[in-house]
């Protein structure tokens, strides 16, 4: 099988790469990624040689390189996207751009071929749940997204759904839940909470920091849209999660200091974010039923092993905060 991953330089499309080609040798894999900030090839070394592996820099609004790049391809799972809702509050068009935009060049060139289409999408999309309940998203949860971000790819989910409709194309659509892992950009709370304390700077807690997540093992997830990819009903939605019960964003900073020995002076509470969604939950139910999908690794023994990770590799994340990361961070913190 050829696979073409957009995104594939980025937080979960390089470890998902790296789940494939170790899980399945003989598949072919072709990654189309921008490179933008938040794609680094740094995180593919261990496949870069490999001949089943190709690399083709690129953006998927350029239509001629999106042909190229589907050519003879099986499958397209589609990860790339600007994907932090706080840049997306800061600058809103690059992600109409690449989400919305970028998403139908792809079905487009799809469309010619009835290419098997697997969008990866967010839980992002239905908004938010109340605190102190025990609503869950699900499959049919109505749309009703809060951040430019999440409205940008409720846009892309849209249309996906509506080229599956319109012209038959066999498409399969994942809404996932907050990943955390290796690779995690550090913009993003877990790994900038991490990477901050290892700095000798505090975890800024947006609000009160009651929110709630529903935190997926980046490895879960991967294991999942495999399974959609090889099992999944054409046509069809699927809710992915984690194992997590209500974790606040504050008990999440206080885990992280707790294992990583530091004292609670080191949280430090900032401005809310606009349109902060309070709570995310989600009932995988159907993903388990029809597809034998469950999540395998809890929150707190893979936050330990997530922090371990970002000890190990001081390097890769120093490289990552450092550039034009820099200037981002000024805009959103100031000179913390
Ligand atoms: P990321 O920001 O770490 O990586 C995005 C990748 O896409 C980068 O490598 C970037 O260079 C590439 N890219 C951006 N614009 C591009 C363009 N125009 N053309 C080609 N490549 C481009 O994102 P991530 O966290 O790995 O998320 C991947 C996907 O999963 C996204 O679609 C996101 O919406 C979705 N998702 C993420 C999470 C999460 O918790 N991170 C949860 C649910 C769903
Ligand atoms: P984030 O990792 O940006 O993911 P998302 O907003 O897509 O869920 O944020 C996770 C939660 O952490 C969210 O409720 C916002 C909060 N947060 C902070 O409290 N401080 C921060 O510096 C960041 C980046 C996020």
């Amino acid at each position: 099988m050829k696979l073409l991953i957009t995104g594939g330089a980025g937080f979960i499309g390089s470890n998902f790469i790296l789940y494939w080609m170790k899980k399945y040798p003989q598949d072919q894999i072709v990654n189309l990624d921008k490179l933008t900030y938040a794609g680094n090839l740094e995180n593919l070394k261990d496949v870069e040689k490999n001949p089943n592996y190709q690399f083709i820099k690129g953006d998927i609004c350029d239509k001629q390189v999106v042909a190229t790049a589907m050519n003879g391809v099986d499958i397209v799972v589609h990860f790339a996207a600007e994907s932090h809702v706080d840049r997306s509050i800061l600058s809103p068009e690059e992600f109409i751009k690449t989400n919305v935009e970028g998403t139908l060049v792809l079905l487009e060139e799809a469309r010619k071929n009835k290419t098997r289409f697997h969008h990866v999408s967010t839980d992002e999309v239905f908004g938010s749940l109340e605190l102190g309940t025990e609503d869950k998203f699900n499959e049919q949860t109505a749309y009703d997204p809060s951040s430019p971000y999440s409205a940008s790819k409720a846009g892309s989910d849209h249309l996906v759904r509506a080229y599956h409709r319109t012209y038959d194309l066999p498409v399969t659509i994942s809404n996932s839940s907050n990943n955390f892992g290796p690779f995690h950009f550090p913009e993003k709370f877990i790994p900038l909470a991490i990477t901050n304390l290892m700095e000798g700077k505090k975890i800024p807690i947006y609000g009160q920091g009651n929110q709630v997540r529903d935190w997926l093992y980046v490895e879960d997830h991967c294991r999942g849209i495999d399974l959609i990819v090889r099992k999944g009903k054409i046509g069809q939605t699927y809710c992915l999660g984690g194992m997590t019960d209500d974790i606040s964003n504050l008990r999440v900073a206080k885990m992280i200091a707790k294992i990583m020995e530091k004292d609670l002076d080191n949280l430090e509470y900032i401005k809310d974010r606009p349109g902060h969604d309070v709570r995310y939950a989600i009932d995988w139910t159907k993903a388990k039923n029809e597809l034998g999908y469950f999540p395998q690794f809890s929150f707190e023994q893979y936050l330990k092993k997530t922090i371990e990770w970002y000890q190990e590799h001081e390097d890769w994340w120093k490289r990552v905060k450092s550039g034009s990361y820099q200037d981002y961070y000024k805009k959103q913190y100031g000179d913390k």
